[in-house]
């Protein structure tokens, strides 16, 4: 046949999205994917404001799930599921686009998928080029910061955590204490670009310790500090180098402990064949996912670091790196693959751990 086609929903965060993928032999297409952002609903307050966010992915929902109907160029009845992120995230949100996806699913009679956003960004990469199982994960975003050995859809464990900030709140912070916008990790980005930070000495975390686990507090706390005594714009471009480079660092610093466990205990994995060009089953492979895989200084970080032990380097192309919905798509995929599918009484969970 041609495959799996399935309709992701997302509206766990600030984005209203909708998405129609397909799955065949050779891996994901994405047929559409529309992406309503909130952020100048949000801007006003230096945050998401969970009320804002629900009452307007009410009012979104309908109308980007129908553009991406009509952009994807099928007709309802050539769908074969329809997936909805059912958590973790801010709880009325993720109800607004579950529930929808419920409504979806009774009215043109189609299995529900209820999908962990986790997995949707843990799968992300497969949207580019194909990145096959298993693979070592580094997720990154706004609310996670987890290394994550990858075996297959639903089959995950968790190698590492943050004890506090999540990478992504660490630029967002940092940011807003520099008097950047909303979101604030692609506004440092920018500003670190004219920037060369090496004159501040920013706190290096769990120096000693022999896990996978991440913490920011202590660089968000310094580099908060710092923010107050910049006065100049070369001032505040020279911390945002150096806040950048101290994330990226930290981020390399610990995945390379994680690459060291990955190793030590799956011997059997060959070195990438980077000649080949595709990524082969058995083989270490290395995917960075999440709104901080769109920075290009933690990309080229990871890259290196990848490199070095042998890993293949994959990244979802850079419009899914932060949220959307061909993720939550293609992970409905994958499970609709094997069979699984959600009730009717699937709940929206503000904690789902994976
Ligand atoms: O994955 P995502 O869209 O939402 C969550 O599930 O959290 O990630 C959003 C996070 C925000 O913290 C944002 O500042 C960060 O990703 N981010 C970036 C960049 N683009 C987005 N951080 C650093 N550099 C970027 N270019
Ligand atoms: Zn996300």
């Amino acid at each position: 046949g041609q495959g799996l086609t399935v309709l992701g929903l997302e509206t766990s965060c600030d984005e209203t999205a909708a998405s129609v993928v397909r799955l065949g032999p050779d891996g994901a297409t994405v047929l559409s994917s529309v992406i309503y952002s909130q952020i100048d609903e949000h801007a006003a307050y230096g945050g998401v404001v969970p009320e804002i966010a629900a009452r307007s992915h009410v009012e979104m929902i309908d109308t980007v799930t129908r553009q991406a109907m009509e952009q994807s160029g099928l007709d309802w009845s050539e769908l074969s599921g329809v997936a909805a992120t059912a958590g973790p995230g801010l709880v009325g949100g993720v109800m607004v686009g579950l529930s929808y996806g419920k409504a979806v699913a009774l009215a043109r009679d189609l299995p529900l998928v209820a999908i962990n956003h986790l997995e949707g960004h843990a799968v992300s990469a497969r949207l580019g080029a194909e990145t096959a199982y298993p693979f070592l994960l580094l997720l990154v975003s706004g609310g996670h910061c987890q290394l994550l050995e990858v075996r297959g859809i639903g089959d995950m464990s968790r190698l590492g955590t943050t004890i506090d900030d999540a990478a992504g709140e660490a630029f967002d912070k940092i940011a807003k204490a520099m008097g950047l916008g909303y979101p604030g990790g692609p506004a440092l980005e920018k500003l670190a670009a004219s920037g060369d930070g090496s004159r501040y000495d920013l706190p290096r975390a769990l120096l000693g310790r022999k896990d996978c686990d991440f913490s920011f507090s202590g660089l968000k706390t310094a580099a908060s500090r710092l923010a107050q005594t910049c006065e100049t714009d070369q001032d505040r471009a020279d911390l945002a180098d150096a806040v950048q480079k101290a994330i990226a660092r930290q981020l390399m610093e610990r995945t390379e402990r994680a690459m060291k466990a990955y190793l030590e205990s799956h011997p059997e994995l060959v070195a990438y064949d980077a000649e080949a060009g595709t990524s082969k089953s058995g083989q270490r492979l290395f995917v960075v996912a999440g709104g901080v895989a769109a920075n290009k200084t933690v990309r080229a970080t990871l890259q290196k670091l990848a490199t070095k032990y042998g890993f293949g380097f994959f990244a979802p192309p850079m419009a899914y790196c932060t949220d959307n919905a061909a993720m939550i798509a293609l992970a409905g995929a994958e499970r609709l693959e094997k069979g699984w599918v959600s009730d009717l009484d699937a709940v929206a969970r503000p904690r789902w751990p994976l």
